[in-house]
């Protein structure tokens, strides 16, 4: 198997969704981690219940509408001005320490995001990261209006880059987003940040690694 092109989740894979605990906490004091845990889970509930809905909303919207909830939900008052710089942070989320170096070591091959944000969250992120010139393409859901772990978002990735599906790899941290890309037919990458058990969605992941050194390591040894 060759594989000839790599597409990437960014929240939680390349980007540490709970960067934001730092603003959290300093807007509601001993409560920013149950914040943050909240809102990404509320986040993610959004998206595949809006896609099984039918009622596509992009990306950013899905993100304020799980800080609306996860802050009523745990009793925070979210004024005007709170919401604007916690918004805000979800576009200077901090890069995972490993990715940087090791993007350096993969750009031999073409490389992509592939992720449900809204396309200008994804530019900014990426730009505020640094991380602009390591990527050709930013694939957004936005363009099918549907989310992960819908087939016609992972069609976006051979559509892209003009290759099959088997040989792309495609990384991810997010257990279920794995198991979407390997029922899909990417060759799949799990990067177990969370330490988690494999999901139960009838799929493997390609291989199991702890950072995207290992990734870049993997990606050797198959050539
Ligand atoms: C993404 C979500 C799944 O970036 O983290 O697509």
């Amino acid at each position: 198997m060759t594989i000839k092109a790599l597409a990437f989740d960014a929240y939680g894979t390349i980007f540490d969704v709970h960067s934001v605990i730092a603003r959290c906490e300093e807007f509601f004091p001993g409560r920013g981690n149950a914040l943050s845990q909240l809102w990404r889970t509320k986040q993610l509930e959004y998206t595949w219940l809006r896609s099984l809905m039918g009622a596509y909303e992009d990306f950013w919207q899905i993100t304020e509408a799980g800080l609306t909830f996860a802050c009523e939900s745990l009793g925070l008052q979210l004024t005007g001005d709170k919401r604007s710089r916690l918004m805000d942070a979800y576009l200077h989320l901090i890069p995972y320490p490993d990715v940087a170096p090791a993007l350096k070591h993969l750009q031999h091959l073409p490389l992509a995001i592939l992720s449900n944000g809204a396309p200008r969250m994804l530019h900014d992120v990426v730009e505020n990261a640094n991380l602009s010139a390591d990527f050709k393409h930013l694939l957004s859901v936005d363009s099918v209006k549907i989310f992960k772990p819908h087939a016609s978002v992972y069609q976006l990735a051979p559509d892209t880059f003009g290759v099959a599906a088997e040989e792309i790899g495609f990384v991810s941290s997010n257990g279920w987003d794995i198991a979407g890309a390997a029922h899909f037919g990417f060759c799949t990458f799990w990067i177990n940040r969370g330490k988690q058990p494999i999901d139960r969605l009838g799929s493997q992941p390609f291989r199991v690694v702890a950072t995207l050194h290992d990734v870049a390591d993997a990606l050797k040894k198959m050539s």
